[in-house]
């Protein structure tokens, strides 16, 4: 009798640290749809939401801190879901440990923090940081993308984006609308434009009926490239709606729009109307572009090229802090606000 081996490499064992919304999505993706991985090990700064997750994820413990999660044997690559403000500290552990980190956005709360995880990688001599703007890997988007490196668009002038949530948390004040919401188009120029933001300015029309007391919105913010391509980007985060995001590309070959998809259309037969309907909120509508960024940085990982191609590097957030420190300056300055960033190491 021939003993037979299994000759299939083992799963990447993924450890996540925070299960709130973002992270407990996560580890139901990659225990559920993503291949080559498998969740290993989970903390949360809430013990007893982290303890819920071995009941889903058989194989699966706890551990009481990040750092001990960061270090531990039967962790290979690390997926942090914790508030921004401890992105900067848990990803420079990750290098420090030379492991792969898939960072949720932001990558920090400020350009400085921002810079110090891109010299920290940079020190290590390894690329090891993933950032998590999902939206690079939404089909809509790797299409847009796609058309304009080929050139098919030609050369490029304005982009316009548009980004609405149907109701925010009581709070959001205005720089949250920076922070929050226009951090993706923000990343989104990075991505399609291949260039820095160099200026923006926000232009703040009366308020709708529906803002919170000081809230400006719906609130438009502009963009100006290096090159000097323009983006529009309006804000409008309580519609009562829905979660809707476009983003149209003007080019001197084509004009292109990401982001109308209708669905399924129906004829309602109760009254002269038909449409489609509008995603809830961002899962729904991105459910997809996370499961391929996912699966991308797992499969870069196993391949050894560890940062997938779309995916957004550490140097990309901090691109995105930068312009996001001169937005927030923007909110009230009159006239366009100057970003500065620092060579990249
Ligand atoms: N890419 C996207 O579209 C997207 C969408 C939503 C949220 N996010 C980002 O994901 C991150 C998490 O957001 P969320 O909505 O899941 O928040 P959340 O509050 O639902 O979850 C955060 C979790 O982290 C835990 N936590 C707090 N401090 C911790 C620490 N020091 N170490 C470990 N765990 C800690 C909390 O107890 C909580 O369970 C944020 O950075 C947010 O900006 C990204």
């Amino acid at each position: 009798m021939t003993s037979t081996q299994s000759t299939a490499p083992a799963d990447l064992r993924v450890g996540v640290i925070g299960v709130g919304q973002m992270g407990a999505d996560h580890v139901t993706r990659i225990s559920t749809r993503t291949k080559g991985a498998r969740v290993s090990v989970v903390t949360d700064y809430l013990r007893d939401k982290a303890e819920e997750v071995p009941g889903q994820v058989p194989g699966c413990r706890v551990v009481d801190s990040p750092e001990e999660l960061i270090a531990a044997e039967d962790v290979d690559a690390v997926l942090i879901a914790s508030p921004g403000r401890f992105h900067k500290d848990q990803t420079i552990a990750c290098i420090e440990h030379g492991k792969p980190v898939l960072c949720e956005k932001p990558l920090a709360m400020n350009p400085e923090d921002a810079y110090a995880v891109v010299q920290a990688e940079q020190a290590s001599g390894k690329a090891l940081v993933s950032l998590g703007f999902m939206r690079r890997f939404d089909a809509g988007y790797a299409d847009l993308k796609d058309a304009i490196t080929s050139g098919e668009l030609g050369q490029i002038s304005i982009v316009n984006c548009k980004h609405r949530n149907a109701h925010t948390l009581p709070g959001f004040v205005d720089s949250m609308m920076v922070y929050d919401s226009a951090v993706h188009e923000i990343d989104a120029i990075h991505y399609f434009l291949e260039e820095p933001i160099s200026a923006v300015q926000a232009v703040l029309p009366t308020p709708g009926p529906r803002a919170d007391e000081g809230q400006h919105d719906p609130m438009l913010l502009l963009f100006r490239t290096a090159s000097g391509i323009i983006v529009t980007d309006e804000l409008y985060v309580n519609t009562a709606s829905g979660y809707e995001v476009r983003t149209e590309v003007v080019g001197s070959a084509g004009i292109a729009t990401i982001g109308q998809d209708s669905g399924r259309v129906t004829t309602h037969l109760d009254g002269g109307r038909w449409g489609g309907s509008i995603p809830e909120d961002f899962r729904p509508r991105f459910v997809d572009a996370y499961d391929r960024e996912v699966q991308a940085w797992v499969s870069a990982i196993a391949d050894g090229t560890m940062i997938a191609e779309r995916s957004a590097t550490a140097w990309d957030g901090y691109l995105a802090a930068a312009a996001c420190e001169a937005a927030e300056q923007a909110l009230t300055t009159t006239g366009f606000v100057e970003v500065t960033t620092a060579e990249r190491p």
